[in-house]
C-alpha cells in the first residue's frame, strides 16, 4: 500500500517530548491509574486493584471482552455486544473499516480538513475522495446543501466527524437525520468518527447522539482517548451492523490480533464510572475555556477563533505574515510552546488549539504564545 505520509503526528512527534507547553493536544489533560482508582467508587476500585494483580497476561478475547462490549453496546441504540468490535484505538477501527468497505475506484464522500487518517487511507486505497470542506468565508460548519451536492448513486461511503478535529464544529441532531436520508436515497455507508462524543462544555451544545442507531448502515467509531484521558490504553471501538464487525474482526487477525488485556479491564472499568470523569474534564474544559476567551479578547488585534461549543478543539488564527507550519516550528523551537500548524491541515494562517490539557499550562502556553505573535509582528 503506497499511503502518504501523516502529516501532523509527525510534527507533533518531532516536538511533543522538547516543549515545556503543549496545548494543542487533541485529548484531555491524561489520567494515570491512581487517578482512575480515586475517581471511580472505593469498592470497585478495590476490586479493580486486585483483578490487575490477579489476571494472567495471557492474549485476550479477540473482538475485547464481553464485559466491554457489552458496556459500550447498552451506549448505542438498538445493539448487542456483537455489534461491537473493541480495536486498538479508533485509529485501527477506521482503518479495519475503510479496508472491510471501500476497495479501488469506490467514491467517497470525506469532511475536510480532517484527522488525516480519514482521508489519507481511502486515498491508498484507490478510492476517489470528494473532500467536503468545512471552512467557509462566516465560520467552520458542515453545508449539507453541498453535500447533497457531493453525493451520488454510486457514492459508497460518507465520512464525517463530529464534534470536529481540528475546527470543534458540530453537526445537529437533524443535520445527522439529513445526512442519513441522504445516505440512504444513495444507498451508502455513513463513518461517523465520534472520537469527541461525551465532551460536553458548561454551557455550550449537548452531543447528539451517535449515528449507530439512527440508520442501518451507519456505523460509529468512539474511543477512550479523548473522553476519558486515557489514549495510553490504546482501547477503541467501533458499533455497526454485526457483520461488518465480524468481517473487521477478519482483517484484524492479521494486524494486532487482540486488544491488550489489562487495557480492556481498565476501560471497562472507566467506562462505567463514566460521569465521574465526564464532571472532572468539564472542571477542566471550564477552567480553560474561561482563559481562552479572556486571552482572545485581550489579544483580538492578532489572533481570533471561533470558540468551540463541544470537543476539545479549535482553530485560532494569527496576524503574522509567516506560514504556520513556520510559526508553529519557531515556538515549540524557541519559545517551548505547542501549537500545531494549520498547514498540516491544509488552512493556512491558523494554528490549532486544544482545550483539554492543565489549566496552569494553558494559562501560561497563551501567554507566551501572544508575547511571540507580538514579537514577530
Ligand atoms: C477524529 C479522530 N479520530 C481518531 C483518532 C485516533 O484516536 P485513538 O487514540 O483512539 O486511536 C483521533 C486522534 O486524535 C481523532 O482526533
Amino acid at each position: 500500500m503506497q499511503i502518504e505520509p501523516f502529516a501532523l503526528e509527525r510534527w507533533m512527534t518531532r516536538w511533543e517530548l522538547l516543549v515545556t507547553h503543549d496545548i494543542c493536544e487533541s485529548g484531555i489533560k491524561p489520567l494515570s491509574l491512581g487517578d482512575v482508582m480515586g475517581l471511580i467508587p472505593a469498592s470497585e476500585a478495590a476490586v479493580l486493584e486486585q483483578r490487575i494483580h490477579e489476571t494472567p497476561l495471557g492474549y485476550s478475547e479477540a473482538r475485547g471482552t464481553e464485559d466491554l462490549r457489552s458496556v459500550l453496546a447498552t451506549t448505542y441504540a438498538n445493539t448487542s455486544s456483537d455489534d461491537i468490535l473493541i480495536t486498538t484505538g479508533a485509529i485501527e477501527a477506521n482503518y479495519l473499516l475503510f479496508n472491510v468497505l471501500l476497495k479501488a475506484g469506490d467514491h467517497v464522500v470525506v469532511v475536510d480538513p480532517a484527522y488525516q487518517q480519514l482521508a489519507s487511507v481511502p486515498k491508498a486505497i484507490g478510492c476517489q475522495v470528494d473532500h467536503l470542506s468545512v471552512v467557509h468565508s462566516d465560520g467552520y460548519y458542515y453545508d449539507l446543501d453541498e453535500l447533497r451536492g457531493m453525493v451520488r448513486p454510486d457514492t459508497r461511503m460518507i465520512v464525517i466527524n463530529t464534534p470536529h478535529n481540528p475546527t470543534g464544529c458540530m453537526l445537529s441532531a437533524s443535520d445527522l437525520n439529513e445526512i442519513v436520508e441522504l445516505a440512504r436515497e444513495n444507498d451508502c455507508w455513513i463513518l461517523c468518527d465520534e472520537a469527541y462524543r461525551w465532551i460536553e462544555h458548561p454551557g455550550g451544545m449537548s452531543i447528539p447522539g451517535p449515528m449507530r442507531g439512527r440508520y442501518e448502515k451507519g456505523i460509529s467509531v468512539g474511543t477512550v482517548s479523548k473522553p476519558f484521558g486515557v489514549p495510553g490504553l490504546r482501547i477503541g471501538w467501533f458499533a455497526a451492523p454485526a457483520e461488518i464487525a465480524q468481517a473487521a474482526w477478519g482483517i484484524r487477525d492479521y494486524v494486532s490480533l487482540s486488544p491488550a488485556k489489562l487495557s480492556d479491564l481498565i476501560a471497562t472499568a472507566v467506562i462505567r464510572n463514566r460521569e465521574a470523569i465526564f464532571a472532572r474534564n468539564s472542571e477542566i474544559i471550564a477552567a480553560n475555556l474561561v482563559t481562552a476567551n479572556q486571552w482572545f479578547t485581550d489579544n483580538a488585534d492578532i489572533v481570533s477563533w471561533q470558540a468551540p461549543k463541544a470537543g476539545l478543539l479549535a482553530m485560532m488564527r494569527y496576524a503574522a505574515d509567516l506560514d504556520s507550519s513556520v510559526v508553529a516550528d519557531r515556538l515549540a523551537g524557541e519559545v517551548g510552546v505547542m501549537l500545531a500548524p494549520g498547514d498540516a491541515f491544509g488552512m493556512p494562517g491558523t494554528l490549532r488549539i486544544g482545550v483539554g490539557q492543565d489549566p496552569r499550562i494553558f494559562r501560561e502556553g497563551l501567554e507566551m504564545t501572544a508575547q511571540f505573535l507580538r514579537s514577530i509582528r
